[in-house]
């Protein structure tokens, strides 16, 4: 009806993606061929069908597996163009993408080509499509603080290219204390940062992520409302979060999606935005996550607004570009 088309024509940003998590299941199969990779799966359908998941660890052990089929710069290439075309025909005018390089690093690729091949692949479906799209570059907090340093310092020739810094793996028990001199470092060479907190963790995670870790962004952010100081300390400093409602439901963060607290969270003024996480895993992009909280929570025509809205100004444009967006 009405409003569904509403969902889908309003222009929106997407700024809570992971590359790796958006390898559709054909995808996987085509780049293990072109690996010479063994999955453990024989079919598309049948690893589909392996997407059930019981909480975070569960979802990232499946994801940090399927990482094995991305090796060479272009298989980076394939996954990033697909989904920016993907998200075009959501009218998604602006995407910004995470990618955890020590996933790939490990196993013995080059940075080299898996920035290459996202770079390239941006840089071509801008062309292409005139979407607007950049990398965010996410460390494993499930890894040491050396780690993340370690990484910071590799990708310090991709700088200008780079949006920002973020953070994402098991968030129980790594708290984002464990990262203050990381961030630190990250902030006084100029980059903007975001961490994943709040999602299984408790308002106290993000509450460090704002006041010890000083970040732009918070992805997920969700506890929060446990804590209402922190929570009009994150409406007053406009400090987006960028939930993903149906990732959140096929982690068991909620129960459905009308238990969700996006509808708290705007009511709460804060500036909520929805995201679609990893889509292949969790059957939906960014306008099913849309449509399914419209219809979970009804959504009323404004809300829907506000949050298309909230995701363009979240993002890292600079205000010009947000200026001509919104
Ligand atoms: N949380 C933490 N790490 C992740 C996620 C997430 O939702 N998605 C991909 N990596
Ligand atoms: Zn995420």
């Amino acid at each position: 009806n009405n409003i569904q088309g509403f969902i889908r024509g309003i222009p929106k940003a997407e700024l809570h993606m992971h590359i790796e998590g958006c390898i559709e299941p054909d995808m996987m199969f085509k780049l293990a061929e072109r690996n010479g990779i063994q999955l453990r799966w024989d079919s598309p359908e049948e690893l589909r069908a392996a997407y059930e998941f019981n909480d975070l660890q569960s979802f990232l052990t499946l994801y940090f597996e399927g990482c094995k089929v991305l090796v060479r710069e272009q298989d980076f290439y394939d996954v990033t163009y697909d989904y920016l075309a993907k998200a075009h025909e959501e009218n998604v005018v602006r995407a910004e993408l995470f990618i955890g390089p020590q996933s790939f690093t490990e196993n013995g690729t080059p940075l080299v080509e898996l920035m290459d091949g996202v770079l390239g692949a941006i840089r071509d479906a801008e062309k292409a499509f005139g979407i607007s799209a950049g990398v965010i570059i996410s460390t494993h907090r499930h890894r040491s603080e050396a780690d993340a340093l370690e990484m910071l310092d590799a990708i310090m020739r991709w700088q200008d290219r780079i949006l920002g810094i973020g953070m994402g793996g098991a968030e129980i028990p790594n708290p984002p204390s464990k990262f203050v001199n990381y961030f630190r470092t990250c902030r006084e060479r100029g980059f903007r940062t975001c961490i994943h907190a709040g999602e299984e963790g408790p308002a106290d995670y993000v509450r460090q992520a704002v006041e010890l870790l000083k970040v732009d962004r918070i992805d997920h952010g969700n506890s929060c409302l446990s804590d209402p100081e922190l929570v009009a300390e994150l409406v007053e400093k406009q400090i987006a979060l960028t939930v993903c409602p149906v990732s959140n439901l096929k982690l068991n963060v909620v129960s459905s999606l009308e238990d969700h607290p996006l509808r708290r969270l705007l009511d709460a003024g804060l500036q909520v935005t929805v995201n679609s996480d990893d889509p292949p895993y969790f059957g939906a992009y960014v306008n099913e996550n849309l449509l399914q909280c419209q219809a979970a929570l009804n959504l009323s025509v404004d809300e829907i607004v506000t949050l298309a809205r909230n995701s363009i100004v979240g993002s890292f444009l600079p205000s010009q570009e947000v200026t001509k967006l919104t």
